[in-house]
């Protein structure tokens, strides 16, 4: 079964699967990637993680995808596009969590660039958002280059979060 939904000049965003496990728990274990998230992960906790995806999949059409070279299908990161809470009304949201090892290659914003023009091409959404701690120099950059604008900080998870938006 083909499980590519997007593809780009290096990258394919493929359907995540329960077998995915231990690909995430590389992201999800290490400290400095999970720096602005309340923890890190166990693989319990991931296991969860990827039954909330897939039913995002199904109530949403969208959710996070993994992400792999496309020449050599190395697992590289996961990004796609998630349901969030935002004063009460479900926006959204363009999210990205690579492996380190994976960092500085302009992946992230080569897939999160594609998940926008999914987000407003194929599920015709008429506005997307990004929560970057306001402290993730990285996450923001991403943000930026694919062509969002920060609106304000709101206080999101406990904590200071810019709240980056584009319209379609
Ligand atoms: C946020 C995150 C995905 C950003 O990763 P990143 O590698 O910095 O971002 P990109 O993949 O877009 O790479 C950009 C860098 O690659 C460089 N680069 C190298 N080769 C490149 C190429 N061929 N094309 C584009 N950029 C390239 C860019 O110059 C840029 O460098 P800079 O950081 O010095 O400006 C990553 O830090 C991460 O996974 N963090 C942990 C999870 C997290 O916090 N997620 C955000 C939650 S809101």
């Amino acid at each position: 079964m083909n499980r590519v939904v997007i593809s780009t000049k290096r990258l394919n965003l493929r359907k995540m699967r329960i077998d995915d496990v231990e690909n995430l728990q590389e992201i999800f274990s290490d400290q400095i990637a999970m720096k602005y998230y309340p923890s890190t992960k166990n693989e319990k906790e991931t296991i969860s993680w990827i039954s909330w995806t897939i039913d995002n999949y199904k109530n949403y059409g969208a959710g996070l995808w993994i992400v792999e070279r496309k020449d050599t299908g190395a697992f590289l990161g996961q990004c796609g596009i998630v349901p969030q809470k935002i004063d009460g009304k479900t926006e959204m949201e363009i999210g990205y969590l690579f492996a380190r090892r994976s960092w500085g290659n302009g992946y992230a914003t080569e897939a999160a660039g594609a998940c926008k023009e999914y987000g407003f091409g194929q599920l015709q959404l008429s506005k997307l958002i990004s929560l970057p701690d306001v402290k993730n120099e990285r996450s923001i950059k991403v943000a930026k280059r694919i062509g969002m604008k920060a609106e304000k900080t709101i206080n999101k998870w406990g904590k200071e979060v810019l709240l980056f938006s584009a319209l379609a």
